[in-house]
């Protein structure tokens, strides 16, 4: 069964396609290469033995979308691409929206016309904004503090909408909380452009000597040592979860359609101050630290429950810490300026 991969080029689509390839699914990636670098496609042959079909276009793009899903005889589509830097989304909104929103429905059009009506959506844990209560199940409220999240929200509710009109939609967002890590191999991995955003890329190129030092952005926090909690997830599990998504529903529940949203985290917690320890201990490297004010926005605790994945499809998350931080480590020493650099 061959599936469209939009942002398969990018961190988690990459490593969803070595899941699909593993399961049997043969993926085709389809991306505009504006936060990937083509060279990924070399490594995917290195690590699965398959040299994957891709395509560089824009899902904006109705002909070369329609072209690459008749072409392909496509069945289903895993839907990563779009913009993902929440503070760039609120200086550059509508950017925003346009990428991730308006161009997403452009491809639900194009789907329905050619009858492929199986889409898995990245959503994430930004949809639950400030939790109101730990773990975040998936009954909890949905919002949004930033144009990012809201592109969530909305794709989230079209996608219910949709189902909900037509009988033969199967959707499936899966909400991720904190993925880090890279695939086990060391050839795959996150390698944002510019300053990293996130933590665990932060940490990872301070062990390597490209940033001085961490900046903990805020040490008083309700939590154990005072610094914020993520539910960090394995790029590798993250990405068997789509498979294990995907594959129960198309074979199983009510033949393949209706709409459904899963957490895809841990349930377990780790503080800033823990992420940094672990990444001293996988690296053998000191990493060096400063305590700095709060980042505006943030939120001091957020942690799944990932139940729902678990009876609904049996998935649960394999990779502890240890393999996050290890693996993470293999990555950032092989390519420690990215695959282009
Ligand atoms: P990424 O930037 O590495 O990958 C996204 C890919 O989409 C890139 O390769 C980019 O070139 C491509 N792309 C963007 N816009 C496109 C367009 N209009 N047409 C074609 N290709 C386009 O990001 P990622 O971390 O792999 O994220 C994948 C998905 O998961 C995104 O939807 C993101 O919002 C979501 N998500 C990510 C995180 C995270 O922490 N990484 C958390 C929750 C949700
Ligand atoms: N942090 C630091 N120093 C840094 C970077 C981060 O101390 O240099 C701290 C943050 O304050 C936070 C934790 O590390 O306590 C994790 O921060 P990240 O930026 O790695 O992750 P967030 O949880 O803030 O953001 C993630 C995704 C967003 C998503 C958000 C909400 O990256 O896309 O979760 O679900 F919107």
């Amino acid at each position: 069964m061959k599936v469209l991969v939009t942002g398969g080029m990018g961190y988690i689509g990459s490593h969803t396609c070595i899941a699909l390839h593993q399961a049997g699914y043969t993926p085709v990636i389809y991306d505009n290469l504006s936060n990937a670098s083509v060279k990924v496609i070399d490594q995917l042959a290195q690590i699965t033995g398959h040299h994957f079909d891709y395509i560089v276009a824009d899902i904006g793009d109705k002909d070369a979308l329609s072209a690459a899903i008749n072409d392909h005889h496509i069945q289903a589509v895993f839907h990563f691409a779009a913009l993902k830097a929440v503070g760039e989304s609120t200086e550059q909104p509508i950017r925003y929206y346009q990428n991730n929103v308006a161009k997403t429905l452009t491809m639900i059009e194009v789907m329905s016309e050619l009858n492929v009506k199986k889409l898995i959506f990245s959503s994430s844990a930004t949809v639950y904004g400030d939790p109101q209560y730990l773990p975040i199940d998936e009954q909890h409220p949905i919002s949004s503090t930033n144009p990012y999240g809201w592109s969530k929200v909305m794709v989230e509710q079209a996608l219910n909408d949709l189902a909900a009109s037509d009988g033969e939609w199967l959707t499936i967002a899966l909400r991720y909380f904190n993925p880090v890590g890279a695939d086990k191999s060391g050839l795959i991995g996150e390698s944002p452009k510019g300053i990293p955003n996130n933590l665990m890329p932060f940490i990872a190129q301070t062990a390597v000597g490209r940033r001085e030092h961490v900046s903990v952005f805020g040490d008083d926090y309700d939590t154990p040592d005072g610094t914020g909690v993520r539910d960090y997830i394995h790029i590798s599990d993250l990405a068997d979860g789509h498979v294990a998504a995907f594959s129960h529903h198309f074979n199983h529940e009510q033949a393949g359609t209706g709409s459904y949203a899963y957490n895809l985290g841990t349930g377990e917690g780790y503080s800033v101050l823990e992420m940094i320890k672990a990444f001293s201990v996988a690296s053998g490297v000191d990493i060096p630290y400063q305590l700095a004010p709060r980042r505006s926005g943030d939120i001091a605790c957020n942690y799944a429950d990932a139940s729902l994945a678990k009876q609904g499809f049996g998935w649960q998350a394999k990779r502890d810490i240890n393999a996050m931080t290890a693996d993470t480590w293999r990555w950032q020493t092989n390519y420690p300026n990215g695959l282009d650099e």
